[in-house]
């Protein structure tokens, strides 16, 4: 069985995608309408990238939960939503059919109502991958109150940060998460992110891992108490009932934060009708998903690629996701060969650090684990080497599954370019062709758009920033309480285009290569990083006087970082130093900030202007030192000289 709105051949990608860029409001008001309206739009699409202002389904009013859980209780009350994988193999696992995913989030929707969380209250998430972290999204969707969500890696401060500019009031979080062997104490950081905070009012704590938390009179609960309570108030004589909240189309649905190139994280906002439509309609397309499918997608829920396709893509299709709590390497390599395995997955969607990082591991973690289920691969969050794609296509895909390589970001929602599995051709390392509604151009510095010239191997290529010409049903809609910000970093760049901070190739078959950023944010193992950001927790740290920060290749997390420090404290003893440094990252951004290589320098390469020649240290942190280009509009150019004699 298809979705009406599935591509299943080449001539009807070329066909729809036409149709798409010709008459948009026809196109999205033909898929929208496989959804549950309360009331239908009035109009399609309103538009201009100036301001920016966009709007899909304007006036249309839903709530995305009953799009994702409601339209299914008919028919197919006992099929499983999620089905979770625990951190431990031996632990149980647990099946969520959709009639008690409609309870769960019932009761989350009541237990929030019971603690004053109203419409449009920002609720802020910080829980492990555990069932209730996909009731609570969904909790607040259900009242139509806006989550955001913290990923579990980040400190502190960095919660503090964003429950400040959210202002939120309401915490939902876990006493600790367990992952590998790790427990991660998540209930005590919230503590630390709450001292000094006066917003704050209810923190609801789901038990996980039963370590010891403090909770505060007045302000902690629990959540099993909560939802023992709301349970009496949403189920009567067996039938479970709360009311889905009416919303607008455009009503926000999240925030979630993301780096930028400068200091301060942003809250990208989603609204509730075309992030539906969007998450939706790509779920089905790239990964062919059928129902029955199984679908395993091993991001974490606190990134974009688990809001879209753990949470609203799969379940608004109907589908089966597969949620796991763990990583990949523990209790051995061979987790998600395992999983796969023992669920049956159809459709594996995860990360090349993860892929090339298993691939260290050899073959052996693949033994005896049968992998016949799998009939599609994905991978997303950064450009995919050649070595890994053919590793994933011989080793796990037995090449009869095809590989879709999906880019895309958090302020798009859900995949821009894809190649359609098994649909359209899949080319190692490109993420080869847009989705229907998606234009794509290559645009020089000065926005005028790139031509392509002919390659050594005689192929025509094109290359240049890539931007999109006009929206798509998923695009972000602001910047949480900036909108002049959201402006200045997507839509300013260059006149009337969304400026997406990836460089591209193209080939003269309308196939798109991501080459990578081409401003300061860094990739590293798939999360995104500002560079301005690191530097900011680095010289936070007692006796530095700068610093500056710079990607470089890194075997596994795609890129590492690589952070030249300029240190004069007294106390000086540079690895020790240099632990004291990664503890100030820890602590300020999180662990996944830390860099892997620290140089201490006496100065850095500055024009005269002042400006760090951010060019001159890449080239020295890939390891570049020979051609360093021109390096005569230096203050003084014996720095160089230094910071090449002392290259980690
Ligand atoms: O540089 C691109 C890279 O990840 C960035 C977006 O990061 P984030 O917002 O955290 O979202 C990651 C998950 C969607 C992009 O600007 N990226 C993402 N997917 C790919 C990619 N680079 C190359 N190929 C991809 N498939």
């Amino acid at each position: 069985m298809h979705y009406p709105y599935q591509i299943t051949s080449i001539e009807q990608y070329q066909k729809e995608y036409q149709r798409s860029i010709n008459n948009p409001e026809e196109f999205w008001g033909e898929v929208a309408q496989n959804f549950v309206w309360r009331k239908k739009w009035d109009s399609v699409l309103n538009w201009n990238f100036k301001e920016p202002k966009i709007e899909w389904f304007k006036g249309g009013k839903l709530n995305i939960t009953e799009n994702c859980i409601d339209r299914f209780l008919p028919t197919m009350a006992d099929k499983p939503a999620i089905i979770w994988e625990p951190n431990n193999p031996e632990d149980r696992v647990r099946v969520v059919t959709y009639a008690r995913l409609h309870k769960r989030v019932c009761q989350v929707a009541q237990m929030l109502k019971n603690n004053g969380v109203k419409k449009g209250d920002r609720v802020c998430i910080y829980m492990g991958m555990v069932p209730e972290l996909a009731y609570a999204v969904l909790g607040c969707a259900r009242i139509g109150a806006i989550h955001s969500v913290i990923f579990g890696g980040f400190s502190a401060q960095s919660i503090a940060d964003r429950l400040e500019d959210a202002k939120a009031e309401f915490i939902i979080t876990c006493d600790g998460a367990f992952r590998g062997n790790k427990d991660i104490p998540l209930k005590s950081i919230i503590d630390d992110a709450l001292i000094g905070n006066k917003l704050v009012k209810k923190v609801i704590v789901y038990t996980r891992t039963r370590t010891p938390v403090s909770m505060i009179k007045g302000r902690d609960i629990w959540w099993e108490d909560e939802m023992e309570y709301a349970e009496t108030q949403v189920e009567k004589d067996g039938v479970v009932h709360f009311p889905a909240e009416e919303m607008d189309a455009e009503d926000p649905l999240f925030i979630l934060y993301t780096s930028g190139s400068t200091g301060k994280p942003k809250g990208v906002v989603h609204t509730i009708g075309g992030y539906m439509v969007w998450t939706n309609y790509t779920f089905v397309n790239a990964f062919q998903y059928k129902p029955g499918d199984l679908h395993f997608c091993t991001a974490d829920i606190g990134w974009i690629t688990g809001h879209s396709y753990i949470v609203y893509g799969p379940l608004s299709a109907g589908g089966t996701s597969l949620m796991f709590e763990g990583v990949p390497t523990w209790p051995d390599a061979g987790r998600f060969w395992d999983i796969v395995d023992k669920h049956k997955v159809n459709i594996l969607y995860t990360a090349p650090t993860a892929i090339r990082s298993l691939m260290g591991f050899g073959l052996e973690p693949l033994q005896n684990k049968n992998l016949n289920s799998l009939t599609t691969l994905g991978t997303v969050g950064e450009p995919i080497n050649e070595e890994a794609w053919h590793w994933y296509n011989e080793n796990i895909g037995k090449k009869k599954s095809p590989i879709v390589d999906t880019w895309w970001q958090t302020e798009t929602g859900g995949v821009l370019i894809s190649n359609l599995a098994g649909v359209t051709p899949a080319i190692p390392s490109w993420a080869s062709l847009p989705m229907p509604g998606v234009q794509p151009v290559l645009v020089d510095e000065n926005g005028q758009e790139c031509l392509p010239v002919i390659n050594e191997a005689g192929a025509s290529i094109t290359s240049g920033n890539l931007c999109i010409k006009a929206p798509w049903p998923g695009i972000l809609r602001t910047t949480w309480g900036d909108h002049e910000r959201c402006r200045t970093n997507y839509f300013a760049t260059y006149e009337n285009l969304y400026f997406t901070g990836d460089g591209a190739l193209k080939d003269d078959k309308g196939n798109y290569r991501i080459t990578g950023r081409v401003d300061d944010v860094l990739n590293v193992s798939g999360h995104r990083i500002g560079t301005a950001e690191v530097e900011n927790a680095i010289n936070m740290h007692s006796g530095v006087i700068e610093s500056a920060v710079v990607g470089y290749p890194h075997d596994v997390k795609g890129q590492g970082i690589y952070a030249y420090v300029i240190f004069e404290g007294k106390h000086f003893e540079a690895e020790l130093t240099s632990k004291d440094i990664l503890q100030t990252v820890s602590r300020i951004i999180g662990p996944i900030a830390k860099p892997d290589k620290i140089q201490f320098v006496k100065g850095l390469p500055k024009t005269r202007s002042g400006k760090i020649m951010r060019r001159i240290l890449r080239k020295i942190a890939e390891g570049e030192t020979a051609n360093l280009g021109d390096t005569s509009t230096l203050l003084d150019p014996g720095v160089v000289d230094e910071i090449k004699a002392g290259k980690l």
